[in-house]
């Protein structure tokens, strides 16, 4: 077979989407010309309604420039209406966004008014509606307010809920609109399929572990498990059931899964046996090479002029053991590759030593960038077989090369 290599872009749910932005009329609008970018950049299409205050804040060229779409502003254009009628705008759609949504703008939604483009659009629509209110914290805390946002709770409206902090207003409080990140999230939230994992039982190994020299000594190295515990919480989000058999890190456990803390690499291993059978078993962790094999009862004494000898033994090999699993191996079973030269060699020759279906490389050499060890990014090559066939990823978040695993995971089983 001709081995494949693809460099792949990190897959964004929101690839070949299309939102429709409404931009209301508060000061935070500027946020919504970076949201645009950002968007597109994960290959969405933005088409824009400026409202007429909203035009206050942004400019129609600045959008267009950005969007690279026409800017819609006036219901009443005859143009616009010849061109694309505000029906037709809200329902060539995948989701509407409002945002800054004020409390003006929530007002008329709860109360189905529709009095200009924005409203119009947002009364016709069949689609998805999400809002990211924007507004004065007392205005935010209004009782019309907080009726008109359970109105729309109820109408089904998503929410993206602001931030507290400084207000354009200068005072202090709940009502900035939402940073671009956080909206971002929320959009690629409600694109992600959920429940595509439903049903499988997913056993992860993460973090260090810690091999006891005695009571109070141990070898350990530098993983921080943000990797694997990124993975546990995408494929959680996909649905599915996940094990989390975690070495000591400083992370607090995710939600929505279920994590066995453990120390040395052999509780590791117990851990994992346990939890079979498992669909899919992923080994993150940096399990140690070595135990020490006369680990001492009591404390070692420091002794002048002597030092003490520390006898090593090989530790079990997880990854190798749940690969070649007579009975409970995995369906897909994944390890990872740790490597600082000769990557791609390297990699495939550990995929086919330790008998797992998929490898995911990762260079850990520090002249690479910033440190993978440690840090919140990561550059990974993924081979799935035994014929060199790879995927070399586009240098990301530890977080979105943990969604791209987990929808790639997803892709097996469909
Ligand atoms: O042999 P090496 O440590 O380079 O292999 C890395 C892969 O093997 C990772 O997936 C790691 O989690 C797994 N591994 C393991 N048990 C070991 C050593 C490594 O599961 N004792």
């Amino acid at each position: 077979m001709t081995p494949k290599n693809t460099t792949v872009k990190n897959t964004s749910p929101l690839d070949g989407k299309r939102l429709l932005l409404i931009i209301g009329g508060g000061i935070a609008a500027y946020k919504c010309l970076d949201l645009i970018r950002r968007l597109r950049e994960k290959g969405m299409t933005v088409r824009v309604i400026l409202t007429r205050s909203g035009a206050e804040f942004v400019t129609p060229l600045s959008i267009s420039g950005l969007s690279g779409e026409k800017v819609y502003t006036d219901l009443f254009s005859l143009t616009d209406e010849v061109e694309m009628g505000h029906i037709r705008l809200s329902r060539e759609a995948d989701l509407i966004l409002v945002a800054p949504a004020t409390a003006n703008m929530m007002a008329k939604m709860a109360a189905g008014i529709a009095d200009n483009l924005a409203t119009t659009a947002l009364l016709a629509t069949d689609k998805p509606v999400m809002i990211a209110p924007s507004m004065n914290s007392q205005m935010w805390e209004h009782a019309a307010t907080r009726r008109n946002l359970a109105q729309l709770k109820e109408d089904g409206v998503h929410i993206i809920p602001p931030g507290s902090g400084e207000l354009a207003c200068g005072e202090e409080g709940m009502g900035r609109l939402a940073e671009v990140d956080d909206m971002i999230k929320a959009i690629e939230f409600f694109f992600e399929p959920s429940g595509a994992l439903t049903g499988k039982h997913i056993l992860i190994t993460a973090g260090p572990t810690y091999e006891a020299i005695d009571p109070v000594r141990y070898m350990a190295n530098r993983s921080s498990g943000k990797q694997g515990y990124a993975i546990a919480r995408a494929l959680a989000a996909l649905g599915a059931k996940v094990t989390l058999v975690s070495g000591p890190t400083n992370l607090a456990a995710p939600a929505g899964l279920q994590m066995i803390p453990v120390e040395s690499a052999a509780e590791m291993l117990a851990a994992c046996q346990n939890a079979l059978p498992a669909d899919v078993a992923i080994c993150v962790a940096a399990v140690a090479d070595w135990r020490v094999s006369n680990c001492a009862g009591q404390k070692i004494k420091k002794q002048d002029g002597s030092l003490p000898t520390l006898q090593l033994t090989e530790n079990p090999d997880i990854l190798k053991i749940l690969s070649t699993d007579k009975v409970n191996r995995p369906e897909l079973v994944i390890g990872f590759a740790a490597e600082t030269e000769n990557i791609a060699a390297n990699a495939q020759a550990k995929l086919n030593r330790k008998g797992c279906d998929w490898i995911m490389a990762n260079d850990v050499s520090t002249t690479n960038g910033p440190s993978v060890m440690g840090g919140d990014y990561n550059k990974v090559i993924l081979f799935t077989g035994q014929d060199k066939d790879r995927e070399d990823w586009a240098p990301g978040h530890k977080d979105e090369i943990a969604k791209n695993l987990a929808r790639k995971i997803a892709g097996f089983y469909t």
